[in-house]
């Protein structure tokens, strides 16, 4: 058993996710909805009590390049700005537990980094606001603000009794919160949206590690040869229109998703569309690319035809998980 905090870092996967034109500062702005799930990974943090350095572990089944320096984990780079922003000097022991398949668009780094802000802010007494933490996470990456919205909810407290609810993939009682959001932006503008999420959801990924800024610049090329304009923004109300359909009836996209089909290495175009075709055939009512890849995701109205799929899967892909969307949680610190 270890010791210090036990903390969540849920994914997410992106149920739309639009691409407009290169800013002047290199971004894209985006307009997507963000789903925040079940599975992810977990870090156990405690302060080091002789010493001020940091010290990070990297354990759990999905290992990280062991040529790369702990001091360009996101995690550790999370502690240090934290430390600049607040005026902490503690030392700090970080466990990671790392679960979520990197370079796979769940966001599982940018939830790491998340996790340590959150659970650094509530170890040292609050010393930074919400904004104050949404801005240093910005600076981290633009998935991160995402996770801190999610994570914090300074007045309500999401009990476990509604995550329940929608985990059993039954139709809930109506005052769960999925942790879905409209985001736009770069992806630091986040609205969070108030709605039932009676679904699950089965991540398949071939082990293919995809770069964000690679598919942003493939996207860039793309749209120049191709001559292809980007699509008009739909607008929130359209989009949580839909969402409160039937996953059947869902007409989100990705807009990587052509781009890869189009230009994409062989091995992506192949194994996109393989699992794509898996999960229709085992019962999906909508399947999709999350984020700028490489995870592929099913989602399922039924649970059972998702179980079905999920030991299905298991025999053809490296990485398979079955999961459920995840109610907004009032406090980052689970254990
Ligand atoms: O913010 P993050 O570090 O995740 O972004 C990595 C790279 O991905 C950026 O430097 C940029 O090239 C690209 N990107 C983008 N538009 C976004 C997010 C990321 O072009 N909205």
């Amino acid at each position: 058993m270890r010791g210090g905090l036990r903390v969540a870092a849920p994914c997410k996967i992106n149920l739309h996710l639009g691409v407009f034109d290169r800013r002047s500062d290199g971004y894209h702005p985006i307009e997507s909805i963000f789903q925040l799930l079940e599975f992810g990974d977990v870090l156990w943090i405690d302060s080091l009590k002789k010493s001020s350095g940091i010290e990070l572990c990297v354990e759990g089944p999905v290992s990280l390049n062991s040529s790369v320096p702990p001091e360009q984990n996101i995690a550790y780079k999370a502690v240090r700005l934290f430390q600049s922003a607040s005026g902490d000097d503690s030392g700090w022991y970080i466990c990671l537990e790392k679960r979520v398949p990197l370079g796979a668009g769940l966001g599982g780094g940018s939830s790491d980094a998340a996790a340590v802000l959150l659970a650094l802010n509530q170890l040292t007494g609050y010393p930074l606001s919400r904004q104050q933490l949404e801005n240093l996470a910005a600076k981290l990456g633009s998935d991160v603000p995402f996770f801190i919205k999610c994570g914090i909810t300074e007045t309500t407290d999401y009990s476990a009794a509604n995550a329940s609810t929608v985990n059993t993939g039954t139709t809930n009682a109506g005052t769960a919160y999925a942790g879905t959001a409209y985001v736009t932006g770069r992806g630091e503008q986040i609205e969070l949206i108030d709605v039932l999420a009676p679904w699950c959801v089965v991540l398949v990924n071939p082990a293919l590690h995809s770069s964000t800024p690679e598919a942003f610049a493939m996207l860039d090329t793309f749209r120049q040869k191709s001559g292809a304009y980007p699509k008009p923004l739909i607008g929130r109300d359209r989009l949580v229109r839909m969402l409160e359909t039937h996953p059947a009836s869902w007409t989100f996209y990705n807009d990587f998703l052509e781009v890869f089909m189009e230009i994409g290495r062989p091995e992506m175009q192949q194994s996109y569309s393989a699992i794509l075709r898996d999960l229709k055939a085992l019962g999906a009512d909508f399947v999709n690319l999350s984020g700028s890849g490489s995870t592929c995701y099913g989602v399922f109205s039924a649970v059972e035809s998702a179980k079905t799929a999920y030991k299905t899967l298991l025999n053809r892909w490296p990485f398979v998980e079955l999961t459920f969307p995840l109610a907004r949680r009032g406090n980052a610190v689970v254990q």
